[in-house]
């Protein structure tokens, strides 16, 4: 099937008792057994829900996987990740990620004696210089939140395969419709649900989905142990919103082009971060391993101070001011008071996160509405 087909279809088949085309919303804890041990499949939510497990079936097949698992968060989907280590382990990530990302991995794991290299990756070739006996994964965000970097994933997992370490690819921001991790030789893939794929700014959710069934038994394991499993309310809605991704992420991607070349050519803006643009220095490979570039785009502006960007996100009117992304509605944020406030100032700077780099999820509204909200706001 190809992808638009797959999001309608895939994981999904009319209910078996009453024909209902939609995935009924289980909403149980548990189900009543024949005998002892002898059940249909599900035995306590915890561990399985049909609503849930539809989902999971879904997600798997829109990223070409054979397991999926979902979570109550993308950080728990990523806390899932991290348990399959042990004390002792290494783990090489991209220095331009997610600030929650960071937070889990340096407040949470690094006291249970997990210890974490965070490195430029837009050349893949600087991963190498960290690796020993100890490194047991290798974690990517690409395109990165907010710099919108991109990183080679199939030279990676080339690195990654060579050693024997496990290649994790957060692919939040592309989705399953823009860019495939597995096929490009990852050996998981993390998606904040909340994200493009929930798209209605009304769930928070994560899932991993991997092809190895060693790693997959480890992720149900860890997922029915710790127990930070999704509500079958919340699959239902997000098994609903998936099968408008593709519409959705076409539009996201036409505006997204429209507002990154109008910021390029506005005077007030100094360097616009967005994939798209030949100038991009991975622009390449974005174009190898991506179908296009999607919505999110980050912006400085000329002088680089803080209160101009404050100002810009008090202004503008549909780029409503607020964490998160990847909803139908447009969003504007400040990476640096916002989504990144967990990373110390050098160190977020160091990586480009300036006070004057705004953030934008641009949404599936008319483009010129767009274009004049930023217009008025930049004014
Ligand atoms: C790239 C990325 N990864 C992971 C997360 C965490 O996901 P959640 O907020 O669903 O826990 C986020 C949240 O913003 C994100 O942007």
């Amino acid at each position: 099937m190809k992808f638009g087909t797959k999001a309608i279809h895939a994981g999904v088949s009319p209910d078996s008792a009453t024909g209902a085309i939609m995935t009924p919303i289980y909403q149980t804890s548990t189900y009543v057994q024949d005998e002892i041990g002898n059940h249909k499949g599900y035995a306590y939510s915890r561990s399985q829900n049909p609503t849930r497990h539809a989902l999971e079936k879904n997600l798997a097949a829109l990223e070409n996987g054979k397991h999926g698992a979902c979570f109550g968060s993308g950080m728990a989907a990523i806390d899932c990740v991290l348990k399959m280590l042990n004390p002792g382990d290494e783990v090489i990530s991209t220095n331009d990620l997610y600030g929650g990302t960071y937070r889990i991995f340096k407040t949470i794991f690094e006291k249970y004696g997990i210890k974490f290299h965070f490195v430029g990756m837009q050349n893949a070739d600087n991963i190498e210089g960290y690796i020993n006996e100890n490194t047991k994964l290798i974690w990517v965000e690409t395109p990165t939140n907010p710099m919108m970097n991109i990183i080679d994933i199939a030279a990676t997992a080339k690195i990654s395969k060579k050693h024997g370490i496990m290649l994790a690819v957060d692919n939040t921001f592309a989705t399953p419709y823009l860019q495939n991790p597995l096929d490009l030789g990852a050996d998981i893939i993390m998606h904040s649900v909340t994200k493009y794929l929930g798209g209605h700014s009304d769930v928070v959710m994560g899932a991993l989905i991997c092809n190895d069934d060693t790693i997959a038994n480890e992720m149900y394991r860890i997922q029915n142990s710790s127990g930070a499993v999704t509500a079958p309310m919340d699959s239902f809605l997000v098994l609903r919103s998936i099968k408008t991704l593709h519409l959705r992420m076409q539009r996201h991607c036409e505006n997204g082009k429209v507002i990154a070349n109008f910021l390029a050519a506005h005077p007030k803006v100094d360097k616009v971060y967005w994939p798209g643009f030949v100038s991009h220095p991975n622009h390449e490979i974005a174009k190898r391993q991506m179908s296009d570039f999607g919505g999110m785009i980050s912006f400085t502006l000329v002088g680089d101070k803080m209160e101009d960007a404050h100002a810009i996100l008090n202004k503008s009117k549909l780029f409503a001011l607020a964490e998160s992304l990847g909803g139908v509605e447009s969003l504007i944020g400040h990476p640096a008071t916002m989504t990144h406030a967990a990373i110390p100032k050098v160190d977020r700077e160091a990586a480009g996160v300036v006070d004057s780099l705004i953030r934008l999820s641009v949404g599936v509204e008319d483009a010129e509405d767009l274009v004049s909200d930023l217009e008025d706001a930049l004014s």
